[in-house]
């Protein structure tokens, strides 16, 4: 089976994380440049024109003009084959932000230069830390005006505990940007003008000794090569080595100072990501690790990506292949839901465009048809197998409804509706905690699934809903098993709810009521994500 693990080890699928407007979107249309999958820059969100080319299936994302779905890309360069997960940012932000993550086997994370380490970010990091996947830095924008690379480097480590190693130094910022110093190659890549973005720009490469003093004089002015010399003996103190182990660890992450606009450090960043990253890793299931390797096929669902033709209301359940080999039409057993399918129209996406794919290996990502029998999580095997991949947990909501039905007639549908959209993942439902399923909680995790909510219970299942926002922000599961709720000593924000398994729940209007109530309950463990 050569050709099975030459497949799988060239496979790379990462995740873009980055807050809104850091310039993830630009870098992977830069991406996608170089691995000739688009033509043009501007391709992937021309803002001001086909602006959702790749993701149009909902009404409500044509009516308010943004993309509520999240997308995959796939492309080849230097001998790999990459897989970009984009995570859905701005108010389309959602659990499906998270969940993409779980799909993939390293991160980069995109920083704006001026800005620093952002709220969005934050939250996308956590995720990435609680499955140890590889963390890449790069900070865009050295175009502009830019924070201290010092400063930057101490947020990353401060606000995020992850320890960094650059790769290159900047020289400058903003006007007076000049370039990057590779520290492990002891070379000058030097910035000119600034192009229009379609080509990477000029750039020549200078070695930094003193045989080109004179040069790199000339290309920096004598303040900049004095700050270089003074801000290399400094990061040589004081910066962490590079030790791949760390990197793959997601112990350390490798910091890449670029301009993604004019496209300025781009493709070295992405030679270097290729090298250190690594191909797919094994999952952990219950029958232990799986290996990529294996010929047999094996899969798990992420997100389930409903409505995309309403008059059926099916759906389509997106897919990361974690062993083996998919072909078309192929059968295979869906140990959830306890019987075999057949996984029709297999789909990918190329850039911009969906087509039908006839073979996909450990590491790609596939949506198949689905006929509302999957769930997030569920496994799908080959049909000997029968083992399940550990289940993808509960991100924290952070926005909570009363929702109940206006017609009190239409209760039945109401219950369906909504427990349907729960089973997709874009909502959470939970229930009072000593009374039963007459009111409905509803948590989500960005504030337009509400939003979303009401439009398909409306368009889909004819409910009209009424949807009461309550004051909670903050959402914590209960680990441990013998605490009597109660019981416990609680804040006098705090609320007591339980999911539709029972499961109890603490709900916080504070942020630092939940350690509060840590505090006062000895034995209490609470956790900020939940386990299906
Ligand atoms: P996002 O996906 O992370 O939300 O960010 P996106 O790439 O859309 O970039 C946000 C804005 O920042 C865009 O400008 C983009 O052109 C700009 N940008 C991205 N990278 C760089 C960079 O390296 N240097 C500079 N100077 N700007 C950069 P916009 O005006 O909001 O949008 P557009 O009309 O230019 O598309």
């Amino acid at each position: 089976m050569a050709d099975l693990s030459t497949e799988i080890k060239k496979r790379r699928t990462f995740a873009i994380i980055s807050h809104p407007d850091a310039g993830k979107t630009t870098l992977t249309e830069k991406f996608l440049l170089y691995g000739k999958a688009i033509n043009l820059a501007g391709s992937v969100k021309g803002k001001k024109t086909a602006k959702h080319a790749v993701s149009d299936w909902m009404e409500i994302e044509k009516e308010r003009g943004i993309s509520v779905t999240s997308s995959v890309m796939q492309f080849n360069y230097g001998g790999y084959c990459i897989n970009i997960l984009d995570t859905p940012g701005h108010q389309d932000f959602s659990e499906d932000t998270y969940r993409t993550l779980m799909a993939a086997d390293s991160a980069v994370m995109v920083i704006d230069a001026s800005k620093g380490v952002e709220k969005q970010t934050i939250k996308l990091f956590k995720v990435c830390v609680m499955r140890h996947i590889p963390i890449f830095t790069f900070i865009n924008k050295m175009d502009r005006e830019a924070n201290d690379p010092f400063d930057l480097l101490d947020e990353i480590e401060n606000v995020l505990g992850i320890r960094t190693c650059p790769i290159n130094w900047p020289i400058g910022s903003g006007k007076s940007f000049k370039g990057v110093y590779e520290r492990q190659e002891n070379v000058v890549t030097t910035f000119k003008a600034a192009m229009n973005g379609q080509k990477e720009v000029e750039t020549s490469r200078i070695e930094w000794n003193e045989a080109n003093n004179k040069e790199l004089v000339e290309h920096m002015g004598n303040d900049l090569y004095d700050k270089l010399t003074e801000d290399l003996e400094l990061l040589d103190g004081a910066s962490a080595e590079f030790n791949l182990s760390e990197v793959q660890a997601g112990d350390l992450t490798p910091v890449f100072f670029g301009s993604a606009l004019t496209n300025f450090g781009v493709e070295n960043f992405l030679q270097h990501f290729l090298k250190m990253t690594t191909s797919p890793l094994p999952r952990k299931s219950n029958i232990g690790e799986i290996d990529p390797f294996r010929p047999d096929f094996s899969a798990f669902v992420f997100k389930i990506q409903a409505n995309m033709n309403k008059a059926h209301r099916d759906r389509i359940a997106f897919m990361r292949i974690t062993s083996g080999k998919f072909e078309a039409g192929m059968e295979v057993n869906h140990v959830q839901g306890g019987r075999k399918v057949k996984l029709s129209q297999p789909q990918q996406m190329m850039a911009q465009e969906r087509h039908i794919v006839e073979e996909a290996y450990a590491g790609d990502i596939i949506g198949v048809f689905d006929p509302g029998i999957f769930s997030i999580g569920d496994t799908l095997c080959s049909s000997n197998d029968k083992f399940e991949f550990e289940g993808i947990p509960t991100f924290a909501p952070e926005h909570f409804a009363r929702v109940r039905q206006v017609d009190t007639m239409k209760r039945k549908q109401f219950v369906k509706g909504i427990n349907q959209i729960a089973q997709e993942g874009a909502i959470q439902i939970f229930q009072e905690f000593n009374t039963g399923m007459e009111e409905i909680i509803v948590g989500v995790v960005g504030v337009l699934q509400f939003e979303v909510l009401q439009y398909r219970l409306e368009n889909e299942y004819n409910v009209e809903i009424k949807l009461e926002r309550l004051p909670y922000e903050h959402i914590r599961w209960v680990v441990s098993k013998d605490i009597d709720l109660n019981q416990i000593s609680g804040t006098s924000d705090m609320k007591k709810i339980k999911d539709l398994k029972g499961n109890p729940l603490l709900l916080f209007a504070n942020a630092w009521s939940p350690n509060m109530v840590l505090e006062r309950n000895p034995g209490l463990e609470l956790s900020e994500f939940g386990r299906n």
